[in-house]
Order: C-alpha cells, then structure tokens, then sequence
C-alpha cells in the first residue's frame, strides 16, 4: 500500500509542529517548511526517529515568488500528496502607515499568494485520485478588525472566504477543505512580535496550547466543518465581534488599541 505524504509550512514550531506530530502519530510520510534551520531539523530528525516516517525538509521564504519554487518543485516530485496544510505565518505591531509598504506586501505573499500557489500545484492530482486534505490556517482575527490588524486580518479574511468558496468546488470529489480560527495560541507567533510578556500579563486572554487546536481541527474536518473556530471562548468573541453595533465595536477596540493610537489613559 502506497505510504500518504502531508505537506505542511512553517513546521518549525508551534501550530504547523502540532500538525507535523499529528500526521507523524498516523504513520504519514511529511515535508515539512520553515526558515529556522535548525530548530525544524531538530523537529524532522525527532519525527522521523520516533514514528519511522520519511521527512524531507524544505528551507523556503514564502514572502515572495522565488522561494515558494522549491516548495513547488518538492510537490512535482512527491507524486502523490494527501495533506496540504498552509500554516505559514506571523503578525506586525505597527499602524499601517508606520510600515514601509513592502512589509505589507511580504505578508500578503506569505499568507496569500504562498498558500494559493502551493493549492494549485497540489490540486490537479487530490482530484484525480478523490481525495485530499486541504487546510489553511487564518485566524480570529479575520473577524476582529483592529489598529495593526489590517492586513494581518485582510488576509486571514481572504483564506476563510477563499476556503468555503474551493470547498463547494471541491467536496464532489471528496476532498476535504478547512480554514482554521485559532484565537490565541501558545507559539512563538507574539514572542517574534516583540509583545509576549505583554500578553502574559493580561489576565482576560484565554490561551490554548497548539496540540489542542490542532485536535479541534481534525475532529471538526472529519465532520465536514469548513470553518473551524476553536475553543468555546474564542467562539463567544466570535460572536461578539461579528454581531456588536459597529460603532460601539470600533469606539471599545480604539480604546483597546490606544497605546498604539496614541490615546491618552
Ligand atoms: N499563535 C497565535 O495566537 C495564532 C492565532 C491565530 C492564528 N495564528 C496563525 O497560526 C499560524 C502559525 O503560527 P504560530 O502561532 O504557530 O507561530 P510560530 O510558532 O511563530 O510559527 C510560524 C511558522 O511560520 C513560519 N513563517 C513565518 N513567516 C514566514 C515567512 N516569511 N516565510 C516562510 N515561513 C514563515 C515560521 O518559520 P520560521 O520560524 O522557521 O521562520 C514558523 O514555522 C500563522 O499563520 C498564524 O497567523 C496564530
């Protein structure tokens, strides 16, 4: 029996390690994405050690064109991937206009343009053989417009838009498609942001660990979930955020933000 492949970026910690461990448990073959080379060597030697599956590691920068190609090519070779999970991805903490525009650019590569390429290239062969997991990870931002959100939640706003739209294109063909939610997370993400030991301290957030998500993930997958917001809390903000009068959203989220708005007290 041929053995399946996952395919998931920005494996090198966190969200995208949690799925790397969960296909590993399942016996599954995984190329893996990250930039830390290192750190998710460490992560492939560990997985291939412990579960006997083939791992192949591809340093890429996702933030443009050029480096996507490998990850490409790797998909050319690997002949029959099952998994793609689009995971790569990371915050800013500055007001739009306090960003050179590149910076912006970058982030709608990452989190746009590297998961839509990696789908197309993946997508020709999960219809042929009817069947496929697709997963790209958004976030509880995409419902939470904020100061500094923008383009983070812009993007992630796209991918759950763009996920249940490929999803009415796809299911016939028994293809699985899903755009994860997570609200915060314990990762790396808010400690290369520069605001961990600001978060930590703030007794309001409810944090989850990544393995938590990721199971919510998978089990809401195999009962057809395409829009998947783990975490009861984090679906009560869900809530809140999508269905507040907008001008008491916007005048509570300005007052939230005012240290980087410039508010007083
Ligand atoms: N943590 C949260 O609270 C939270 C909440 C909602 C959504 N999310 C989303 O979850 C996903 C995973 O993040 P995480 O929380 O697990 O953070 P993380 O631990 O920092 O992992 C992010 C991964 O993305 C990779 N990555 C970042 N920028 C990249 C770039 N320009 N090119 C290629 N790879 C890049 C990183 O690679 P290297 O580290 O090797 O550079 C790393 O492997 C992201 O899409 C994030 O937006 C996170």
């Amino acid at each position: 029996m041929n053995r399946q492949t996952a395919l998931i970026t920005g494996a090198t910690s966190g969200i995208g390690k949690a799925y790397a461990e969960y296909f590993a448990r399942r016996g599954y073959d995984l190329i893996l994405t990250g930039r830390r080379k290192e750190v998710i060597t460490a992560v492939a030697r560990e997985l291939k050690k412990a579960h006997g599956i083939a791992v192949t590691v591809v340093i890429a920068e996702l933030s443009n064109k050029e480096g996507v190609r490998p990850v490409l090519r790797t998909i050319e070779k690997a002949g029959d991937l099952s998994v793609l999970i689009n995971n790569a991805g990371y915050g800013e903490r500055k007001l739009f206009i306090n960003l050179p525009v590149q910076k912006h650019l970058d982030m709608i590569e990452v989190h746009v343009n590297a998961a839509l390429r990696l789908i197309h290239a993946a997508l020709p062969r999960m219809i042929n053989k009817k069947n496929g997991i697709i997963i790209n990870v958004a976030s509880l931002g995409a419902y939470a417009p904020a100061p500094i959100n923008g383009i983070y939640g812009g993007t992630k706003s796209f991918l759950n838009v763009f996920t249940e739209s490929l999803h009415m294109e796809v299911r016939r063909y028994g293809i699985k498609v899903q755009s994860l939610c997570p609200g915060f997370t314990r990762t790396d993400f808010h400690r290369k942001m520069g605001i961990e030991e600001e978060m930590k301290k703030n007794r309001m957030i409810h944090w989850m660990t990544p393995e938590r998500v990721v199971i919510k993930s998978m089990k809401r997958l195999g009962k057809g979930k395409v829009i998947c917001i783990p975490g009861i809390r984090n679906k009560l903000f869900y809530a809140l955020a999508r269905f507040m009068p907008r001008r008491l959203y916007y005048r509570m989220t300005e007052k939230l933000y005012g240290s980087y708005l410039g508010l007083s007290g």
